[in-house]
């Protein structure tokens, strides 16, 4: 199957599986994947660190300051496109639950946008990628040849990113995962700076009630449709 070179944007609410989804794709299809949401994590990191968010508050003149100063970077090893700060691989650091909880406000500064904004299109300079996050179909890409907004029932978004936790070593509550998970929905559909919106032209996936099997199945169908490719040699599934 032939796909030319064109720009994916998925976006959608937190926990809807958008990174398995745009992994999958990526591998199947041979495009680079970035994940935006580890950018707006990796900030948070660098601001709990450095002694910019005690007590949960954002010294934002201290983060303006020292933002130019950090290097945050993909890099891929085997299948796994990872997050580094430096020469630190930061990968599992930036999806603990005290960097969930302080994400939404730091990824609503907009400073940081700006600056996540400018890395993301030097990172996908050349095309044939596939971007995750909030605002991807709608302000970091506006012109994505193909959208997708992605959505499940909050429980089933919980339980699953719940079971991700447990299965990392993090317990924590159910009720914890889910509060956190409508918490950040709010304030990442109603912030000022780009609100997480459906974009016009996008595609709905509503994950709830389908394996991973199916999206990609529902993908390919996307893909033949929009482009009209009607055979598919080397692809088995
Ligand atoms: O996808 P994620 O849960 O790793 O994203 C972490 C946070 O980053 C999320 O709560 C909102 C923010 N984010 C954003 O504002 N814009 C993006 N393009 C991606 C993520």
């Amino acid at each position: 199957m032939t796909i030319p070179d064109i720009t994916i944007a998925v976006d959608g609410f937190s926990s809807t599986g958008k990174s398995t989804f745009a992994k999958m794709v990526a591998k199947e299809f041979g495009f680079l994947y970035l994940d935006s949401g580890a950018m707006y994590r990796g900030v948070t990191l660098f601001a709990m660190e450095n002694g910019m968010a005690e007590g949960g508050k954002i010294d934002e003149p201290a983060l303006k300051e020292a933002l130019p100063g950090l290097d945050l970077h993909f890099q891929r090893e085997d299948d796994k496109t990872l997050l580094y700060s430096g020469s630190r691989c930061i990968e599992s650091l930036i999806r603990t639950m005290e960097v969930s909880s302080l994400v939404s406000p730091v990824s609503a500064i907009a400073f940081v946008r700006a600056w996540v904004d400018d890395r993301l299109h030097a990172f996908s300079k050349g095309g044939r990628v596939i971007m995750d996050g909030r605002d991807i179909g709608t302000t970091v890409f506006p012109n994505a040849e193909v959208k997708i907004f992605m959505t499940a029932a909050p429980e089933v978004r919980a339980q699953r990113r719940y079971d991700e936790l447990v299965a990392k070593g993090q317990p924590s509550s159910l009720e914890e995962v889910l509060k956190n998970l409508q918490e950040r929905d709010y304030i990442d559909s109603h912030r000022e700076t780009s609100p997480l919106r459906q974009a016009e032209d996008a595609f709905v996936l509503d994950n709830t009630h389908m394996t991973l099997h199916e999206e990609l199945v529902w993908m390919l169908g996307l893909l033949q449709g929009k482009f009209g490719l009607l055979e598919t040699p080397g692809i088995t599934w």
